[in-house]
């Protein structure tokens, strides 16, 4: 089996141009992390290892560089899946690591359960012996709630559509199919409120039988799609480009332009990718010519 891996750095509007050669960097830098691993790993070993990746830089919308709630805290969303076995967890509205990727792990492999929220996190958290983190927003995130509270404009960057979400799905020597996604959620969300980054078949998807999926945009949007889920279930019929155009062309129909994006990966080896957003970043291992090919369009 071919191994093959794709990551995304979310999608919504266009980032400043400053920022765009160190955002294409760190999502080739997660590619690279996450291929190393998937060379003597499982796909669920590479797709964490590049989720967390992103979640230790503080450029994207995921742990360290989360968006904030309206009222000012870092409340996180996280899941991973494997294929063989429908074996989940995640985590939502989480406040106590910025590793939330590393905690959503640990309530598939440590709980019975695929979801647990909120203050309760902690206690898996815990029982894991992860690290408990203090959370505090990067400066530039912080910087910006600041600006926007200070000028009253929260009901407008309510509606501002922020960038989004980092996620990776790959495909190991096994055939074994993961995912792996990791969310500040949306920029001035209600606190409470958990989107589809924490909701197994929206946000992600895992299926040995299809491939596997993962999700980035309104989250609100991508669970009543049930996106993950129908992009797999699509490969079953197509490869993953396939797949994850048609996916997209479906949401655009129902819940219209600007929403969503989503990369996949099919048992073939073959990646896909499709957003209607104005960009969506992401980088993948080209198998053909071994190399890795980062975009942001
Ligand atoms: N897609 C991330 C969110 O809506 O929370």
């Amino acid at each position: 089996m071919r191994p093959a891996m794709i990551v995304h750095g979310g999608a919504g509007s266009p980032r400043a141009k400053d920022e765009i050669p160190g955002y294409l960097r760190e999502i080739e830098n997660a590619v690279k992390v996450g291929v190393e691993a998937l060379r003597s790993g499982s796909s669920l070993e590479a797709v964490q290892a590049a989720v967390e990746y992103m979640e230790d830089t503080e450029f994207f919308n995921a742990g360290q560089g989360s968006s904030l709630t309206s009222d000012g805290r870092l409340q996180l969303d996280a899941a991973v899946m494997v294929g063989r076995g429908l074996k989940g967890g995640a985590v939502g509205a989480c406040e106590c690591t910025y590793h939330a990727t590393r905690l959503a792990r640990a309530v598939m492999e440590t709980t019975n359960h695929l979801l647990i929220v909120g203050d309760d996190c902690r206690r898996v958290a815990v029982e894991a012996e992860l690290k408990i983190e203090k959370l505090h927003p990067a400066k530039a995130v912080l910087d910006r709630f600041e600006r926007e509270v200070r000028a009253g404009e929260k009901r407008r960057a309510a509606a501002r559509p922020s960038h989004d979400t980092v996620g990776a799905v790959a495909v190991d020597v096994s055939g074994v199919p993961a995912a792996a996604v990791s969310t500040g959620g949306l920029w001035m969300k209600k606190p409470g409120r958990v989107g589809d980054s924490a909701v197994i078949g929206a946000g992600i998807y895992a299926d040995e039988a299809a491939g596997a999926a993962c999700a980035t945009g309104i989250g609100e949007e991508i669970i009543r799609n049930a996106l993950s889920w129908e992009a797999c279930r699509l490969m079953k019929r197509g490869g993953a480009m396939a797949a994850a155009r048609r996916a997209i062309e479906q949401v655009s129909r129902r819940s219209g332009r600007k929403t969503a994006g989503v990369i996949t990966v099919d048992l073939g080896g073959g990646v896909g990718f499709a957003h209607n957003t104005p960009v969506m970043g992401r980088g993948w291992l080209d198998n053909t010519r071994e190399r890795i090919v980062v975009e942001l369009r």
